[in-house]
């Protein structure tokens, strides 16, 4: 099993982005206010979570994937966490240590390890998803891992063996199509993969797309008609990685380019647009606003706001809401600020996506500090007033992502819930909180204590009983 980690040899093993190492589970959660009768099903979230102490230096990235859970049905909560079973985990439980290096110090395990688990670990540590009956813990640089709705784990998931390369930790779902549409990318040439995958489940497409060069890409975004890739100089150097330096480098004379592609095109159809240097993690949405418009969101920073190995960021980089205008006729891209304010994890009402949507959820600061990121609350921004409101969770808190549970009794884009692990610092508590997503000036609907600390995370989504 997991073991203790001492916490000073990673600002990421202190506070609440220390990991837990017991998996437990409680029913009967405590309630402060009332879980809405409405919200039935479950509210996953992954994260990275070690097991076990490093080999060497950590990065953020690193973790095993650690998928915390809170069932919801008739007002009553029930909490579950389990590790992601990955095949680098079983070996390291058989061993008792790491056998793995990571994203800073990356180093090959002894060949009886990398026969069974492979040369890196599938963490699985980045999102959970439900596409056509199967949930799948997903880490950008390996294929989706399938776990069950009760968190354990069934397996590497290939779509059976169709899926040629990894699958981004951040796909698309159309919610006019049913369609999952996602993308992989490799550290060879042609360097990137687009795929569909039908509403039950099958990968029905895979197009090769051809880019200059290996690079970091973390997400991307789909529109009604297109799909939309951002080329940006996170630059991946697998030799220097194999010889333990530093293998992703912020490399701005490249430059940026986006490329907009037809969902049933391909790389040739792609029209890229070039920009100076910038970086985006996560976008909020896309959509084609004419024929041959397409206007994008996302959360922008002027470079890559991590480091790997021995690179250094010389000063403090926070994104902030961006919308891009891409014209399709003209070849023109404008580029705008739509706040100033820092913020990042952007999520919508998943029935929006793809097509334009009014409402944005953003992760906010209050201020921006030297040390690891910590979210106080969740803004909502209103995209046809131009206005926001901002729901601070508390004065001394860590929150996350805000991921927006659709009201099935309500039909403006805003009716539902947003759902948030948020600790406490001072009693070093956790619970999630529950807001009502058209009223984020009024105060929680619900706060379900947790029955132990959730470490922050990653990504999650909301999972309804009936889709
Ligand atoms: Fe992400």
């Amino acid at each position: 099993m997991a073991v203790a980690i001492d916490p000073t040899l990673s600002p990421y093993f202190q506070g609440n982005y220390a990991p837990v190492q017991e998996e437990t589970e409680v029913t009967d959660l405590t309630v402060v206010g009332e879980i809405p009768a409405a919200l039935r099903g479950i509210y996953m979230r992954n994260g990275a979570n070690q097991a076990f102490p490093p080999l060497g230096a950590y990065h953020v990235f690193d973790g095993d994937g650690m998928v915390h859970a809170v069932y919801l049905d008739e007002g009553q909560a029930r909490y579950k966490n389990r590790f992601v079973r990955s095949k680098g985990l079983e070996v390291e439980e058989e061993a008792g240590h790491a056998l793995f290096g990571g994203l800073a110090n990356f180093t090959f395990p002894a060949p009886e390890v990398m026969e069974r688990a492979g040369m890196m670990k599938n963490t699985a540590n980045t999102n959970i998803i439900r596409h056509g009956g199967r949930y799948l813990a997903l880490m950008e640089a390996a294929h989706p891992t399938e776990i069950d709705r009760e968190l354990e784990t069934i397996g590497e998931y290939t779509y059976g063996g169709a899926l040629h390369g990894s699958m981004t930790a951040h796909p698309k779902w159309d919610p006019a199509t049913g369609e999952l549409v996602f993308f992989g990318y490799s550290p060879f040439p042609p360097y990137a993969r687009y795929h569909v995958a039908d509403a039950s489940g099958t990968l029905t497409r895979s197009v090769d797309i051809e880019l200059p060069r290996a690079v970091m890409m973390h997400d991307f975004v789909m529109t009604s008609r297109h799909v939309v890739f951002f080329d940006l100089p996170a630059v991946f150097d697998v030799d220097a990685m194999m010889k333990g330096e530093t293998g992703i480098r912020w490399e701005p004379e490249h430059g940026a380019r986006i490329g907009v592609m037809p969902r049933d095109g391909d790389n040739d159809d792609i029209a890229w647009f070039e920009l100076d240097p910038f970086f985006v993690f996560h976008f909020m949405n896309g959509w084609d606003a004419d024929d041959t418009t397409v206007v994008v969101d996302g959360s922008r920073a002027s470079r890559m706001p991590v480091v790997f190995g021995d690179d250094v960021l010389t000063e403090r980089v926070f994104p902030t809401l961006h919308r891009w205008t891409l014209d399709l006729a003209s070849g023109m891209v404008k580029e705008e600020q739509l706040d100033d304010r820092p913020g990042d994890f952007p999520r919508i009402n998943a029935h929006r996506e793809g097509s334009v949507n009014r409402y944005g959820y953003l992760a906010t600061v209050d201020q921006v500090t030297d040390g690891p990121v910590q979210f106080t609350g969740v803004t909502k921004y209103d995209t046809t007033t131009g206005t926001s409101v901002t729901h601070a969770y508390g004065t001394d808190v860590d929150a996350g992502e805000a991921v927006f549970a659709p009201d099935p009794d309500g039909n403006a884009e805003d009716a539902g819930w947003l759902l948030n692990f948020v600790y406490d610092r001072p009693t070093g508590t956790s619970a999630l909180v529950i807001n009502d997503a058209r009223d984020l000036g009024a105060p929680p609907v619900a706060t379900v204590e947790m029955p132990r600390r959730v470490p922050f995370g990653f990504h999650g989504n909301w999972m309804p009983e009936r889709d």
